[in-house]
């Protein structure tokens, strides 16, 4: 068994092999000078199961055909498996034609994913708004792990909040509001959310008030920061005393870490799904453990 990853996920990749006592699979990766992109095995795969890691994000186009340019190659040099780990899946929220003539972007990756000879994939905390199941889009077989109990947990272990309520800022969040919520044994709700933009939502309360309570807001993705901006809003005109944030894919587009503060936000805690500045939490045991099955 041989654990691979693209250069942008160097220290996810080699924390899992730690994990699990294994060797890491040697790269070059480099570019052309016309920017066409150069990748070599240099590790012997020859009869080897193969788990690949490669996050695809901020630069989603390249890292993903950086992706196939390794799977493709790994099967064409006698790996026996390859197992796709995409801690952070790109494109997911593009999963349904929203407007007339749009490309339906999740099906496109899907299929060119599978396309290089992927036996499996897993994701972590993937999109998946009005696709419920990744096997709705996968032929392969496909899991989505969730990096929600590491999070929770680190928040407990912080121990900055007392009895939070926690709050998902849409309703696909409940899925997370309800795995910190009973991590952290204590309730949770979430909000109305209507997308208006691409940087721009609206944030509806439902039943809970945070007046005088300590509240964790649990999303999948932190983008813009728009979404959690808002709901920080509703929460502080409600009188919450303090509001942490935790999320696994911190993507923290255009400023969205500052915007994020300034609207009042104490901590704002993510994974290395996305490596970045507020990634304290690793899911490599999420990884490992699944490697390891
Ligand atoms: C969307 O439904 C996701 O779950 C996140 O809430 C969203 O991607 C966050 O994006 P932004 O930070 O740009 O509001």
């Amino acid at each position: 068994m041989i654990v691979i990853g693209g250069p942008t996920c160097e220290s996810l990749t080699s924390k899992v092999a730690k994990e699990l006592g294994v060797e890491v699979g040697k790269l070059e990766v480099r570019r052309f000078p016309d920017g066409e992109k150069y990748l070599r095995v240099l590790s012997d795969v020859k009869g080897q199961s193969v788990a690949v890691i490669q996050s695809i994000h901020h630069t989603p186009d390249e890292l993903l055909f950086e992706y196939l340019l390794l799977a493709d190659a790994l099967k064409d040099l006698g790996a026996t498996r390859v197992t796709a780990f995409i801690p952070y899946f790109a494109y997911a929220r593009q999963d349904e034609r929203f407007k007339p003539g749009e490309a339906l972007s999740f099906r496109t990756v899907s299929k060119l994913i599978e396309s290089v000879g992927t036996d499996e994939i897993f994701t972590i905390d993937m999109h998946q708004h009005r696709v419920l199941k990744s096997s709705e889009v996968f032929k392969i077989p496909s899991h989505n792990l969730s990096a929600m109990p590491l999070l929770a947990d680190y928040v407990k272990k912080l121990g900055k909040l007392e009895r939070p309520l926690v709050i998902g800022p849409d309703a696909e969040a409940e899925q997370w509001a309800k795995i910190a919520a009973d991590r952290l044994q204590t309730d949770y709700d979430v909000f109305e959310k209507k997308r208006l933009g691409d940087a721009n939502v609206q944030v509806r309360p439902r039943k809970a008030n945070a007046n005088g309570r300590d509240v964790l807001i649990v999303d999948d993705i932190i983008s813009t920061g728009g979404t959690i901006v808002e709901a920080a809003k509703i929460l502080l005109s409600q009188g919450a005393r303090r509001i942490q944030v935790a999320c696994t894919h911190p993507i923290l587009a255009s400023g969205a870490l500052e915007k994020i503060r300034a609207a009042g936000v104490s901590d704002v805690i993510g994974t290395d799904t996305v490596p970045g500045p507020i990634s304290f939490v690793s899911v490599a045991p999420v990884i490992a453990e699944n490697v390891r099955k």
